[in-house]
């Protein structure tokens, strides 16, 4: 059976506790969430997806994916779902490369995602109204939130056949319904 939203969130509750690896968690799966809707393809399963990638981080941050796949067979979750979740780290600390758009996405709006966290945070009223030029902007600024890999973004797009902007565009609308959730509400 594909991962549902409710089984995905027994499973990393469990697990991830820290507060920003659990707003990581749910800023991923809305973008998932989003990136399932323009593809047509099972929101539900795509936020799943999104919500357990970063199951074994917060326990194992030096062996990160080292720890997911036999424990995840082993709570049932299926092979494909478990596939789709080591490929995120593909060339990074995993050698499964994403293949299906599910895979794909994930690998792309991990670290997109970051970006626009970082954006929203610094603004009035978070993400809320946060624009595509703006946040273009601040991608294409190599000194804001520098730890976040745009070359890794990059590459995601171009395996999806998709340009930056237009990921951009579906996560933030994405994320934006959900703002109250993710702590993007703003500094005001
Ligand atoms: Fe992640």
């Amino acid at each position: 059976m594909k991962l549902t939203l409710e089984r995905a969130k027994e499973l990393n509750d469990a697990q991830v506790t820290q507060e920003h690896l659990v707003l990581h968690a749910k800023n991923v799966m809305y973008a998932m969430g989003a990136m399932a809707d323009y593809f047509g393809e099972d929101r539900e399963h795509w936020m799943a997806i999104g919500y357990l990638h970063d199951y074994d981080y917060e326990k194992y941050p030096d062996e990160h994916l080292q720890h997911t796949e036999k424990e995840l067979l082993a709570q049932g979750v299926d092979e494909a779902d478990v596939r789709a979740i080591l490929s995120h780290g593909w060339g990074i600390c995993s050698d499964v490369k994403p293949e299906t758009n599910l895979e794909k996405s994930l690998f792309t709006v991990d670290e997109l995602t970051g970006i626009i966290q970082a954006c929203a945070r610094m603004r009035p009223h978070g993400i809320t109204d946060l624009e595509l030029k703006s946040f273009m902007k601040k991608f294409k600024d190599k000194k804001f939130a520098a730890k976040c890999d745009r070359s890794l973004i990059q590459s995601g797009c171009e395996m999806l056949g998709m340009e930056v902007s237009k990921a951009a565009e579906i996560c933030i609308e994405g994320m934006k319904p959900f703002a109250a959730d993710i702590g993007l509400l703003g500094t005001e």
